[in-house]
C-alpha cells in the first residue's frame, strides 16, 4: 500500500494509575494499538508506540486519603501492577512512562510557559466551592446536592444524571462535599484558561473538512462539539498534587490533569528519543494516531489540538484517532469503583499462558461501532470452537502428518493443480482485504480475514484428503503438505499481530525467524528440506470449570455490591401493641417440605405446630432446597384464615425476611423452642 508518510507515532491514552487496567480498556485502546503497531513492524515502517500512566488528577488524591496513604504511594502501586500486566499481555511499547517523572514535569511545565508568554490564557477570577475540612476547592464531580431541575437528592456537581442535565457545582440545592460530608463555602479563587473560541475556525477546517474519513462516531462527536460553539477551558486547579503552576502568583496551584496528560505523550517520546524527538511531533511526514475510548475524544480532537496549535512550532496534529466505543461486561456497564470488571492481572493470574485467548476475544468483540458485551460463555466459545478447532486443529493436522510422512522435513512441491493455486490465490485475496481493513483500523474484520486463512487450509486437507492419497502416490502428498505448510507459515504472519505468542511459537516450530507482512501468501515461506519441530498444541480447551468460576465471581461481587447499596424501607405509619397483639405468631417444626408441582414459586410445608399438623405455602421455592428445611424450626402466623393456592389449602403463612438482593431467608428462634411456642 503507498503511503506519503515516512514514520507513525501511534500514542494510547494513558490510564489513571488509580487503579488496575481492565479488559475495556484492552479492547477500546491497547489490544488495537498494539495490533497496529505490530502490523507496522511487519510491514517494515518506521513507528513507535508510546505510553504511560496518568498520575495526576483528583481522584487519585481522594483514594490517597481514603487509604492514609500519599498519592505517590497510589501512583507507585497502580503505575507497577499497569505495566507489568501490558507487558506480560505482549503490548509492545517502545515506552512505557509515567507522568510524574521528572522529564514531563519539566515538559509540561515548560508547554505552559511558552502559551502564558505568548498570551495564549485568559485569567479569570470566579468562586467556587471550597471543603474547609478538607482544606480544598471541591472538583465540580466531589460534590453532591440536589438537582435545581428535576430534584433529584443526588446530583453531581458536573450533572445530574436523573434528568441529565449538565451543571455548575454552584446550581446545586443544598451541596455537600463529597470527600467529607461537609456542606462546602463559596471562596474566591483565580485560574488560567485556554480559549478554546480562538481555535474554532481552525478546528472546524481541520476536522470537518479535512478529516472527512475519520471514523463517524469521532467526527460526529466532535461536529456537534464545534457546532455548539467552544468555550475557554481552565488549564490550572487549585490542588497540591499535579505538576506546579510554574509561576509566582500561582503558589498551591497545579496544572489541569486534562493540560498536562496529553503532554505527555511528548515527554514519554523525548524519554525514548533524546535527541531526535522532534522528528517524530514536528516534522510533517510522521503521522500521528491516537487510540483513545470515545470519553477521550474532545480531549484529544479539541482541547490538545488547540493546546497543540497555541504552542505553534510546527507541532503537528494527529492523522487519525480512532476512538472506540465501550465494552460491557456481561450486559452491565464495567465500573472501576463496583469492581464491575475483568482485570487484567487477575486474568493473567487465573489463566496463565493465555494471553492470546484474550487478545482473540477482545478483538472479535472490539467496540469498533457500537458498544459490545463481553460475556465468559462467549469467551469459552470462541477459544474452544474457534482457536482450538479451526486454527489449532489445522495447524497440529498438517505438523502430524509431516511427521508421519516425511519424517518432519518439509517434502519439495511437486506440479501444482487446480486446487493447490485456488488456495494460493484466495490468500492472496484474504491478504488484500487483511491489509485493508488494518490499515483502516478496522481489526474485527482484519481478524476474520486471519481466521479465513486457517478455514481455508482446513477445506483445502478436507478436498485433498492427504491421509488417502499416501496409499497410492506419496509426490502428489508432497505437494500437498508443502502447500498446507505455506499456509502454516502464512498463519504464522497473518497472526502475529493479534496473537504474537502463537505466532512466535508456530515461526519457532517452523524455523521462519524474522516474520514480514510481504513474506505472507509466498509460495515458498517454508522452505523444502527445513526439518519441523512438533510444536506443543497451539491452544487447549477451556473447560467449563474455569469459566464457572469466573462467573461464579461475578455473581459474588453483584450481591456484594447489592448490599452496599441496600438501604431499608422507611418504617412504616406507627401503629400499637394491640394491633401487633391480634397476629398470633407461633413456632413450629418442619415435618415435610417439598415443590408444588408446576409452581416456580411455591413450597409445600407440614408443620409440626405443637396441636397437630397444619399445611402452609410458602413463596420461597427459588430460595431453598426444600430437603435442607426438614427438621428445622420457622416461624409462622397461626390464624390467618385458610386459603387456596395451587388447589391447596395453606392454613397460615411462614415468615422471612426480604434480603438486599430480593432473595428470602426463613426467621427461626436462635435456640430451639418447644413448638407452638408464642412469638411476643
Ligand atoms: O480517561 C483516562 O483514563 C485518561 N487518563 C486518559 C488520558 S489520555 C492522555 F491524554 F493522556
Ligand atoms: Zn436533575
Amino acid at each position: 500500500m503507498e503511503s506519503n508518510f515516512k514514520r507513525t507515532l501511534i500514542t494510547t491514552a494513558l490510564p489513571y494509575a488509580n487503579g488496575p487496567v481492565h479488559i475495556g480498556h484492552l479492547a477500546g485502546v491497547y489490544v488495537p494499538a498494539d495490533i497496529y503497531a505490530r502490523y507496522l513492524r511487519l510491514q517494515g515502517r518506521e513507528v513507535t508506540m508510546v505510553g504511560g500512566s496518568d498520575e495526576h488528577g483528583v481522584p487519585i488524591t481522594i483514594k490517597a486519603r481514603n487509604e492514609g496513604v500519599t498519592p505517590q504511594d497510589i501512583v507507585d502501586r497502580y503505575h507497577k501492577i499497569i505495566k507489568d500486566s501490558f507487558e506480560e499481555l505482549g503490548i509492545s511499547f517502545d515506552v512505557y512512562s509515567r507522568t510524574t517523572s521528572d522529564i514531563h514535569r519539566a515538559t509540561a511545565s515548560e508547554f505552559f510557559s511558552r502559551l502564558h508568554g505568548k498570551g495564549e490564557f485568559i485569567e479569570k477570577t470566579s468562586m467556587q466551592l471550597y471543603d474547609e475540612k478538607a482544606n480544598q476547592f471541591l472538583a465540580d464531580r466531589y460534590v453532591t446536592g440536589e438537582c435545581p431541575h428535576c430534584h433529584n437528592q443526588r446530583a453531581y456537581g458536573d450533572q445530574c444524571e436523573a434528568c441529565g442535565t449538565s451543571l455548575n457545582a454552584t446550581d446545586l440545592i443544598n451541596p455537600k462535599s463529597a470527600i467529607t460530608g461537609e456542606t462546602p463555602v463559596l471562596r474566591e479563587t483565580h485560574h488560567w484558561f485556554l480559549p478554546l473560541d480562538r481555535w474554532e475556525s481552525r478546528l472546524r477546517e481541520w476536522i470537518l473538512e479535512g478529516h472527512k474519513e475519520w471514523k463517524g462516531n469521532v467526527y460526529g462527536q466532535c461536529k456537534s462539539w464545534l457546532d455548539l460553539g467552544l468555550q475557554p477551558r481552565a488549564v490550572t486547579r487549585d490542588l497540591d498534587w499535579g505538576v506546579p503552576v510554574p509561576l509566582n502568583e500561582a503558589a498551591g496551584k497545579v496544572l489541569y490533569v486534562w493540560f498536562d496528560a496529553p503532554i505527555g505523550y511528548i515527554s514519554n517520546t523525548k524519554e525514548i528519543y533524546p535527541d531526535s524527538w522532534e522528528k517524530w511531533w514536528k516534522d510533517p511526514e510522521t503521522r500521528i494516531i491516537n487510540f483513545i475510548g470515545k470519553d477521550n475524544i474532545v480531549f484529544h480532537c479539541i482541547v490538545f489540538p488547540a493546546m497543540l496549535m497555541a504552542y505553534g512550532d510546527n507541532y503537528q496534529l494527529p492523522d487519525n484517532v480512532p476512538a472506540n466505543e465501550f465494552l460491557n461486561l456481561e450486559g452491565d456497564k464495567i465500573s472501576t469503583s463496583r469492581n464491575w470488571a475483568v482485570w487484567l492481572h487477575e486474568y493473567l493470574r487465573d489463566f496463565p499462558g493465555k494471553q492470546d485467548v484474550l487478545r482473540y476475544v477482545l478483538t472479535a468483540n472490539a467496540p469498533e461501532t457500537k458498544d459490545n458485551d463481553f460475556t465468559w460463555r462467549d469467551f469459552q466459545t470462541r477459544n474452544n470452537s474457534e482457536l482450538v478447532a479451526i486454527l489449532g486443529n489445522f495447524v497440529n493436522r498438517v505438523i502430524v502428518l509431516t511427521h508421519k510422512y516425511f519424517d518432519g522435513v518439509v517434502p519439495a512441491a511437486g506440479q501444482l493443480t487446480e486446487v493447490d493455486t485456488a488456495l494460493f490465490e484466495e490468500v492472496a485475496s484474504l491478504k488484500d482485504s487483511l491489509t485493508q481493513n488494518i490499515e483502516t483500523f478496522h481489526f474485527r474484520e482484519a481478524l476474520k480475514e486471519a481466521m479465513n486463512i486457517a478455514r481455508a487450509g482446513n477445506k483445502y486437507l478436507q478436498e485433498t484428503e492427504p491421509w488417502k492419497v499416501a496409499k497410492t502416490d506419496m509426490a502428489r502428498v508432497a505437494t500437498i503438505l508443502n502447500t498446507a505448510l505455506q499456509i502454516c507459515g502464512d498463519i504464522a504472519v497473518a497472526f502475529e499481530p493479534f496473537m504474537p505468542f502463537m505466532s512466535r511459537r508456530l515461526a519457532d516450530a517452523l524455523h521462519m525467524g524474522k516474520l514480514t507482512w510481504e513474506e505472507l501468501g509466498a509460495c515458498d515461506i517454508i522452505k523444502a528440506g527445513e526439518h519441523i519441530d512438533s510444536p506443543e498444541l497451539l491452544f487447549e480447551k477451556i473447560d467449563d470449570e474455569a469459566i464457572d468460576a469466573q462467573i461464579e465471581r461475578l455473581a459474588r461481587i453483584k450481591r456484594e455490591n447489592e448490599l452496599k447499596n441496600f438501604k431499608p424501607a422507611e418504617v412504616q405509619a406507627p401503629t400499637d401493641f394491640e394491633t401487633f397483639s391480634k397476629l398470633d405468631i407461633r413456632v413450629g417444626t418442619v415435618i415435610n417440605c417439598e415443590k408444588v408441582k408446576k409452581s416456580k414459586k411455591l413450597l409445600r410445608f407440614l408443620i409440626d405446630d405443637g396441636i397437630g399438623q397444619r399445611t402452609i405455602l410458602s413463596g420461597i421455592a427459588e430460595h431453598y432446597e426444600p430437603e435442607c428445611l426438614i427438621g428445622r424450626q420457622v416461624c409462622f402466623i397461626a390464624n390467618f384464615p385458610p386459603r387456596q393456592m395451587m388447589g391447596i389449602e395453606s392454613e397460615g403463612m411462614i415468615l422471612s425476611a426480604l434480603n438486599a438482593d430480593g432473595s428470602l431467608s426463613v426467621i427461626a428462634p436462635t435456640s430451639a423452642v418447644v413448638n407452638g411456642a408464642q412469638v411476643k
